[in-house]
């Protein structure tokens, strides 16, 4: 057998019984979290974890509102994915944009590529186009959600299913933070949810189209994230407390 070059999407591996337990948790969280908060948001990215976010919201009849940090510098298929998931559920995605002179300040300061030359560009330009908006997006809000997982990365083995998120003075949840890959593939393919077309072509985490490539087998999963910077500077800064 021909080992696949790039990463695939893990065979199944839980069995029904499992799964319909983690589902049923993951439920019971997102309806703890409305009846707790009152203007709960969840950040979707489009990709894999936070699709199951979204189809457990809805099948959660949960009142939480959705998002996407639409940086201008997404692959078309995550911009297309936004109007696929709407369709799918018959839900609004609210796209929330940076502003235009932080943009501009960036691409005067750095190029419109600096990220590439090194860590404070590459936090300059996610704090243009990625953290202003989200410190927008949560205007008003007294709690959002993630679909980060512990699993994801050395910088997230701490993660909890709630967290105070210091710089905004709200509450964070990540419902999906003691789930594995297996798990979020399973549920996927169980409940028919759509996904991302870059998840079939070697792309396990999907961000800004330059700053995101296909990971080899074996690789890390975020191996593929700003690849050029040591793994523990592969945040974006949307997850840290200062
Ligand atoms: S990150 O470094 O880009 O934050 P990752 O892609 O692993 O990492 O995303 C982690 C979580 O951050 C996602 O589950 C989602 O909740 C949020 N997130 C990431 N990118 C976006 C985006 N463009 N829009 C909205 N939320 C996002
Ligand atoms: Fe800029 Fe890359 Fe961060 Fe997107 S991921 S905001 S392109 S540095």
């Amino acid at each position: 057998m021909i080992t696949p070059e790039f990463w695939s999407i893990p065979a199944r591996t839980l069995s029904p019984a499992e799964l319909a337990q983690k589902s049923t948790v993951l439920k019971e969280r997102l309806a703890e979290i409305v009846k707790r908060f009152s203007d709960v948001r969840f950040a979707t990215s489009l990709a894999a974890e936070d699709m199951v976010v979204t189809d457990a919201i809805q099948k959660a009849k949960a009142n939480i509102k959705l998002f996407t940090l639409a940086t201008g510098r997404l692959h078309q298929e995550t911009v297309d994915m936004v109007k696929t998931t709407e369709d799918h559920y018959g839900v609004t995605i609210e796209k929330v944009y940076p502003q235009e002179n932080d943009v501009q300040a960036f691409i005067d300061q750095y190029g419109m590529n600096g990220f590439y030359d090194g860590e404070e560009p590459k936090k300059a330009c996610c704090g243009a186009r990625k953290i202003k908006p989200l410190n927008a997006a949560l205007q008003g809000a007294d709690a959002w959600i993630t679909g980060q997982r512990r699993e994801q990365s050395t910088t997230r083995t701490e993660l909890n299913l709630e967290e105070l998120d210091d710089a905004r003075g709200i509450a964070k949840f990540n419902p999906l933070f003691d789930w594995s890959e297996a798990d979020i593939w399973a549920y996927i393919k169980q409940e028919n949810v759509p996904i991302h077309p870059l998840h079939l072509k070697g792309y396990p985490s999907i961000g800004c189209e330059p700053c995101t490539r296909q990971v080899k087998q074996g690789e890390d999963i975020r191996a593929g994230r700003w690849w050029w910077l040591q793994s523990d500077s592969k945040e974006c800064g949307l997850h840290v407390n200062q």
